[in-house]
């Protein structure tokens, strides 16, 4: 019988390109959203099931009814500058969220969790690239919740005695390359999207965030990592948690930065159009310079990012947006 993995926040970007991986590897994908950043037209790979992650009962119903195996945790709220606005939504979103699936997976004795974190995590870092040692220290609240979560996973995988993985993305970015998915985000805050967007539209400018860092060009450098690999990285810690008891978390990154003005030009090469970009402040929260080394993931789960070069990245983007503008 196919084993079948909750993803929570399965309507959203990164959750359904899990699920088509999942999907395609033999699983099925149980999609758990309340489609308040996703889209239903996402979930092509299973079940879906619209209910809210602080809802226990919700969560416990529906592990019940799809003989739930294992959960991937990506529901959350994702906008670093947007949690500077409303840090209380992000903390009683992200934080209860994952505290009340937690306990649901303590009832339901789920022995696997694989969560969503971030880079955010590190904050502004001295030491590059950041490895999975560097100081926890996030500059946002969105970072800060995501923290918080990683601890009260921690502590609770000890006494709980369930396994789980933090998967620390850096810049997500790309969609499938069947062009079924895409990233669609209201408002978009990434970098990649909207840049397809500026280009897609003759009459519209590009805002570039900040132009004074201390990197090569003045812009902020990038660790951009294919959807597609993130996903696969997911199949390959539900995998390694099944035999590992505890908590580990792992960089996702690919270990080269690129700066808003290489991402600006590789999509000019890839869409043989020329952006209008306005140069303007920088937004709060952002450092000038993340890069993962993703050496952990590499050694101990396998993972090796295939299909994350910026070529392929933007290229893949745009089979999304070029059609849809
Ligand atoms: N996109 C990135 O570059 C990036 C980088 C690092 C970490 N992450 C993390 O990855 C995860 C997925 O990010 P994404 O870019 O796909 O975001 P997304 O907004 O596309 O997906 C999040 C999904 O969670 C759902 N959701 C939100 N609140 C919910 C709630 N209370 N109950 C149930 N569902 C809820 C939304 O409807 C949405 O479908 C998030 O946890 C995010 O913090 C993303």
């Amino acid at each position: 019988m196919m084993q079948s993995i909750l993803v929570t926040g399965g309507a959203g970007y990164i959750g359904s390109h899990i699920c088509k991986e999942l999907a395609s590897n033999g699983y099925r994908p149980v999609v758990f959203d309340n489609l308040t950043r996703g889209h239903q037209d996402n979930v092509k790979w299973g079940p879906f099931v619209n209910g809210d992650v602080r809802s226990i009962e919700a969560l416990r119903n529906t592990i019940h009814q799809y003989n739930i195996d294992s959960v991937i945790h990506c529901a959350a709220l994702a906008y670093v500058g947007e949690s500077f606005e409303k840090p209380l939504e992000y903390y009683k979103v992200n934080v209860i969220g994952a505290l009340t699936l937690i306990e649901a997976i303590r009832l339901e004795h789920i022995s696997t969790l694989v969560l969503s974190s971030s880079c955010a995590v590190y904050g502004s870092v001295g030491i590059l690239p950041v490895s999975e040692n560097s100081v926890i220290a996030p500059i946002s609240p969105y970072g800060r919740t995501k923290s918080i979560i990683e601890m009260a996973t921690t502590d609770a995988c000890s006494h709980n005695r369930f396994s789980s993985i933090a998967l620390r993305y850096f810049n997500a970015a790309g969609a499938a390359s069947d062009g079924s998915l895409a990233e669609r985000h209201e408002p978009e805050t990434h970098l990649i999207p909207n840049i397809l967007k500026g280009l897609s539209d003759s009459s519209a400018h590009f805002l570039l965030n900040g132009v004074d860092f201390d990197t090569s060009d003045g812009t902020c450098v990038r660790d951009y990592v294919h959807v597609t690999d993130i996903a696969k990285a997911h199949l390959l810690a539900l995998k390694y948690a099944k035999v590992n008891a505890g908590f580990n978390a792992f960089n996702l990154g690919t270990g080269s930065g690129f700066s808003i003005r290489e991402i600006i030009s590789e999509a000019e090469n890839v869409t043989g159009l020329k952006l209008r970009v306005k140069e303007g402040l920088r937004r709060p929260g952002d450092p000038p310079y993340l890069v993962a080394n993703p050496a952990k993931a590499k050694e101990i789960l396998k993972w090796e990012p295939v299909c994350s070069d910026i070529t392929t990245i933007v290229s893949d983007a745009w089979k999304y947006f070029g059609r849809n503008p």
